[in-house]
């Protein structure tokens, strides 16, 4: 889509995915899952002449949401995060700036319509951003792998359901765009994963359960 802007950039010690979303034409953007070096994404946005209005959490970990709190000190904008993340975490963000989210929720930034998608399994409220034929997965979905289910506020079953029951009845040519840089590719269409990813290769959820829970 010729008016999206979709920037992919590689933050922090732990290959984070950080990422730019927006509308070309009005360069209002929304910065998904703000973490590890505020500074660094505030220049690449003003080098980029790009309006961040709103902040987007993917889940709870300290790995993607360690900016919030330092981003909301220079910008007074909204921190959309599922409903049931935030009731889990409990982030002492600020009232005014948190806005609970719930699957099929749609955001309005310029020309571009980003949805929501509740996608739990790695943690309760982990959800997962949709604009287009683009997901921006978090640590719902990576590159050939998914996220562990075995921290607290994990559960394998909801990850079962959530990868055959939602993210693989999505259309063929959804681009998957993950939370953390795990593979050699940065991003692919559902498609090849549901040849590749070997968390996709279960047609039964114990069979699953064996693939993701430690032995
Ligand atoms: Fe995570």
């Amino acid at each position: 889509m010729k008016n999206l802007i979709l920037k992919q950039m590689e933050v922090g010690p732990m290959e984070n995915f950080i990422y730019f979303i927006g509308d070309k034409e009005t360069n209002d953007v929304a910065l998904i899952d703000p973490a590890w070096d505020i500074n660094f994404l505030l220049e690449e946005a003003k080098k980029n002449d790009l309006n961040i209005r709103a902040a987007l959490v993917t889940h709870g970990h300290y790995d993607h949401t360690n900016g919030v709190e330092g981003l909301l000190k220079v910008l007074d904008i909204p921190v959309y995060i599922n409903k049931h993340e935030a009731d889990y975490f409990k982030f002492n963000w600020g009232y005014e700036n948190v806005k609970k989210t719930e699957s099929g929720d749609k955001l309005k930034l310029g020309n571009i319509e980003i949805q929501f998608i509740h996608t739990p399994g790695h943690t309760p409220g982990s959800q997962c951003f949709l604009v287009n034929n683009n997901l921006v997965s978090g640590d719902t979905l990576f590159i050939n792998a998914c996220g562990r289910c075995d921290l607290p506020g994990g559960d394998v079953e909801q990850m079962f359901d959530t990868i055959y029951n939602k993210l693989m009845k999505m259309s063929d040519d959804t681009i998957i765009f993950p939370g953390h840089n795990y593979s050699d590719k940065e991003h692919d269409t559902l498609a090849n994963q549901k040849i590749t990813n070997p968390y996709m290769q279960y047609d039964n959820l114990m069979a699953f359960i064996g693939k993701r829970m430690p032995k």
